[in-house]
């Protein structure tokens, strides 16, 4: 804008000068733009690059105990360096041909002052031109001057932003994929504990305080019990196109039953409790939690009537009893411990040294598997959820902590629909329904004895963990 105020007053001082000014700035702007055009998929390439360099970075530190029990320390910083070079090398390539190109063009803007006083120092000696004119046109040439420069250094700053913007914006605009149903959980209003009361989500926590948890480990006929019908209709789930991770699987689990599911590692057993959430969406046939299609329900009622105990516990960095209390931070101290308690956790809580204010995850205390695994469970058992979860690491925890955990879950599976993924025959015996998978299909399914007296998968794998 000012750029083209300040040529037009030069054109009503002197068509002539206005002339020279146009025939040196047009080209100089052309150009700009021109080498603009080509720097912004260079420092998209100079991104690129320095993402692939502190890739190696972070995966050094989070695998510091790999890289050192396989002695690769040395071939880990060769890998650095050479990416460290290729981002080095693109980027000051990237920085000279800016360097290079854009004096040049603004070097051609800059003939236009030799040139004016040239043409205007003959116009003032033959007399059109007015002395103080030509000194006018001089200053608005200086001040066009400044703008080309900073066009110049600007333009670099912002292809170098928009590059940065675009892969932002690349992971903004990934389509959400899992999206919210409609409707409220069903049922919701039958019990008398109402686990999410419809339309007040905010009121929720505050309905639930008061019942959890110690109304759930009681008899187990309680009405939470109509509650927590899960039911697999025909279902398929490929992470990919290609190779299924589960086929055409079929069950009913009826509330507060236990699930028991087994099988060998990589056969589908947490692909197939990952679909109840909703972490992935089924890729053929349907979920339904009490009777209704999981992809129709509100996504934040089903996760919160679904606790998960994952594999492999994850602690913030907070202390015991906020982490206890994630899923509801409001929860009072005195309803944390009798979780704690419920989960076989309270005992070894009250023995670290600032018991439930002591620090655990990445700035705290280091806890075992075993008590993170507790730690979970207390979490779950605040939540109150109608269904559980348990995706058992493979038993790395010695007997009295596995019956610890044994114990914790009875009593939060209790008027519950829970299913464990267990890998000790102790866990899975006393469950209602035990699935067999095999690569993604349910092959056998049954009660212990019966499977059993079946001597099929399942009695396989049973001798083959006596046998040992
Ligand atoms: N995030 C993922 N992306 C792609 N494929 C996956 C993913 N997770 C699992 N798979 C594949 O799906 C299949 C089932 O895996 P899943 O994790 O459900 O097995 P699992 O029975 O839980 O095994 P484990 O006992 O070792 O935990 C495997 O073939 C696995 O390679
Ligand atoms: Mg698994």
């Amino acid at each position: 804008m000012a750029l083209a105020a300040t040529v037009i007053l030069i054109f009503a001082t002197s068509a002539a000068l206005g002339a020279v000014t146009l025939l040196t700035l047009i080209p100089t702007i052309a150009l700009i733009a021109f080498f603009a055009g080509k720097l912004q998929p260079q420092w998209r390439k100079v991104h690129d690059l320095h993402g692939a360099m502190t890739t190696v970075i972070q995966e050094n530190i989070a695998g510091v105990r790999v890289v050192k029990a396989f002695a690769k320390e040395s071939a880990e910083v060769e890998k650095f360096r050479d990416r460290k070079d290729v981002f080095l090398g693109t980027l000051l390539g990237t920085v000279n041909y800016w360097a290079a190109r854009v004096p040049f063009a603004q070097f051609i803007f800059g003939l236009a002052l030799p040139l004016v006083l040239w043409t205007g120092g003959r116009q003032v000696i033959r007399g059109p031109l007015a002395i103080g004119d030509l000194a006018k046109v001089v200053f608005y040439l200086m001040a066009i001057g400044h703008r080309v420069g900073m066009v110049g250094q600007f333009t670099n700053i912002i292809q170098n932003a928009s590059a940065s913007g675009e892969r932002i914006l690349e992971i903004i605009r990934e389509p959400q994929i899992i999206k919210s149903g409609q409707l409220d959980l069903p049922d919701v209003t039958l019990a008398t504990t109402p686990l999410t009361p419809p339309g007040s989500e905010s009121a929720e926590p505050a309905a639930r305080g008061s019942s959890a948890p110690s109304e759930g480990s009681e008899t187990g006929q309680g009405p939470l019990n109509r509650l927590g019908r899960v039911q697999f209709d025909h279902v398929s789930f490929n992470y990919y196109d290609g190779k299924a991770s589960l086929t055409d699987v079929s069950f009913e689990a009826n509330p507060g039953q236990t699930i028991a599911i087994v099988g060998a590692t990589g056969s589908g057993k947490t692909t197939l409790v990952n679909l109840v959430p909703r972490f992935y969406d089924v890729s053929g046939g349907r979920v339904l939690v009490d009777g209704a299609d999981v992809r129709e329900l509100k996504l934040r009622q089903l996760r919160r009537s679904v606790s998960v105990i994952f594999q492999e516990t994850f602690l913030f960095s907070a202390s015991v009893a906020e982490n206890i209390a994630y899923g509801r931070p409001d929860a009072p101290r005195k309803e944390i411990e009798e979780c704690a308690s419920a989960a076989q956790a309270h005992e070894f809580i009250m023995e670290l040294e600032d018991g439930y204010d002591t620090l655990v995850g990445e700035r705290g205390v280091t806890l075992s598997g075993g008590q993170k695994q507790r730690i979970a469970i207390a979490r779950a058992f605040l939540m109150n959820p109608r269904i559980l979860i348990l995706d058992d690491a493979t038993a790395s925890v010695d007997s009295r902590t596995e019956r610890l955990i044994q114990e914790a879950m009875r009593r939060l599976s209790v008027g519950r629909t829970a299913f464990i993924i267990a890998h000790r025959f102790s866990t899975v015996q006393h469950a209602d329904q035990i699935l067999v998978l095999k690569e993604g299909r349910i092959v056998e399914r049954g009660r212990h004895d019966e499977l059993i007296a079946l001597g099929g998968v399942y009695g396989e794998i049973f001798e083959q963990q006596f046998s040992r």
